[in-house]
């Protein structure tokens, strides 16, 4: 919560599957697309939030399976737990706060009275959320009763029907939209209330998130019929909320740009990176620039040209060195010859490059020091260097590496020195 002195300029909350993760998509491209994003020009200033109907181990196992970024805060189990920050603190408050006129032991024993409703798996339970599978045309019928049952003993509870599949029986209190407004009411006590908020969902797990009277909101292309039809009669006239005509990733991006929100042309999606002008040195951008050129170049999806080196050499700092974690050091210019070498070696591969938690601290009136994690996949094998990098606007600056793979530095066009470090 405390990672911004002052508010959001965009708070995104976004469901995962299906939404921010497209599991149609072998490449991950969108996420990918919506990453290089964030990260450019959003990590530094804006809050990612990951809303998710998983518990908190499956959306760990997700994690290692798809390049996710870090989120700011996750909330899980259809929004029953919310951890803050990368190592996850628990919100114990949000715990209690559900605790009214809910009692688990009582939704088992009435739940356990329908053949129809087929229990999931065991890690899908949780104290305050009870989950089963159901056939869509028997989820209506059994929905009514049971809520009528669980009146009569006394609770309150909430049933939401998913993906045509999953019933959820949570605290009335619970859900995706009351989590967030939880969460907005702590921002406003801090002062910090979000610029913009934006949430983005497929399912109808996702409906409560588009009930909170301030959020813009996107369903993306692919969104569940359920989602669909809930917005057809609850929310259809709120100019605020769009159906996306792109999936996933794509979708949230193309909201992003229709409200207005901020940039929206992710780096991904420009194909000559250097060329293009920026007016402020921006350390994020650069470092997502980079890597994408050195992702492109491996793939050779960028011309194996001669000049592309000769203008790294020529920009290198003398005195440059590229700082192998193990603590030897080597010429700049030597790395850059090695780097040439690699060029195509990754063709026709599912080679990605991403950058997570770019965070930059000002030591100067020109300089910035960089921290962030650069994640490598290819196919199934998945690497993470954490790195250290200091970038100058102005002078070249010593640097130093922690657990890093290497160094390159260069000037931009506009005469403007960077240092990277690179693998
Ligand atoms: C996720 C959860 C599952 C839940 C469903 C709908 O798939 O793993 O337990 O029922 O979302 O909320
Ligand atoms: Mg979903």
């Amino acid at each position: 919560m405390d990672r911004l002195n002052g508010s959001a300029r965009l708070m995104i909350v976004s469901d995962l599957d299906c939404t921010m993760v497209d599991h149609d998509d072998p490449g991950n491209l969108s996420l990918l697309r919506f990453n290089a994003l964030w990260e450019a020009y959003y990590r530094h200033d804006s809050l990612l939030v990951f809303s998710t109907g998983r518990s908190l181990t499956s959306y760990k196992r997700l994690r290692r399976r798809k390049p996710l970024l870090t989120p700011d805060i996750v909330i899980t189990s259809v929004g029953t737990e919310i951890a803050y920050g990368e190592s996850m603190v628990t919100d114990n408050f949000w715990k209690e706060c559900l605790e009214h006129k809910w009692d688990r032991d009582m939704v088992t024993e009435e739940t356990a009275k329908f053949p129809e409703l087929i229990p999931q798996s065991e890690t899908a339970q949780r104290p305050r959320k009870v989950s089963f599978f159901v056939e869509p045309d028997k989820a209506v019928a059994v929905m009514e009763v049971l809520s009528e049952r669980l009146e009569k003993r006394g609770l309150n509870v909430k049933l939401i029907y998913s993906s045509g599949t999953a019933l959820d029986v949570l605290p009335e209190g619970a859900g995706k939209g009351q989590a967030l407004a939880y969460l907005l009411e702590k921002f406003k006590a801090d002062g910090k209330i979000p610029i913009n908020v934006l949430v983005c969902g497929d399912s109808g797990n996702d409906a409560d998130l588009f009930t909170i009277p301030e959020a813009y909101g996107v369903m993306v292309s692919n969104a569940k019929e359920e989602l669909l039809q809930w917005h057809e009669e609850n929310l259809k006239d709120n100019p605020n909320i769009i159906h996306a005509t792109e999936r996933c990733g794509a979708g949230i991006i193309e909201a992003i740009g229709k409200f207005s929100l901020g940039p929206s042309l992710s780096p991904r999606d420009i194909t000559d990176i250097w060329k293009s002008e920026r007016e402020n040195l921006n350390p994020g951008h650069e470092v997502v620039n980079f890597y994408l050129f050195y992702e492109r170049w491996r793939r050779a999806e960028v011309e194996k040209s001669e000049q592309y080196i000769q203008n790294l050499k020529s920009v290198c700092h003398p005195s440059a060195a590229f700082v192998h974690p193990s603590g030897i050091e080597r010429h700049m210019h030597q790395c850059i010859d090695i780097m040439s070498t690699f060029h195509g070696d990754k063709q026709g591969k599912q080679y990605y490059i991403w950058v997570d938690r770019i965070s930059s601290a000002p030591i100067g009136s020109d300089t910035w020091l960089l921290k962030f994690d650069k994640w490598e996949i290819c196919g199934e094998e998945r690497r993470c260097c954490l790195a250290t990098l200091l970038v100058s606007s102005m002078v070249h600056m010593v640097t130093h590496a922690a657990d890093m793979a290497g160094l390159l530095h260069s000037r931009r066009p506009n005469n403007r020195d960077f240092l990277v470090f690179s693998p």
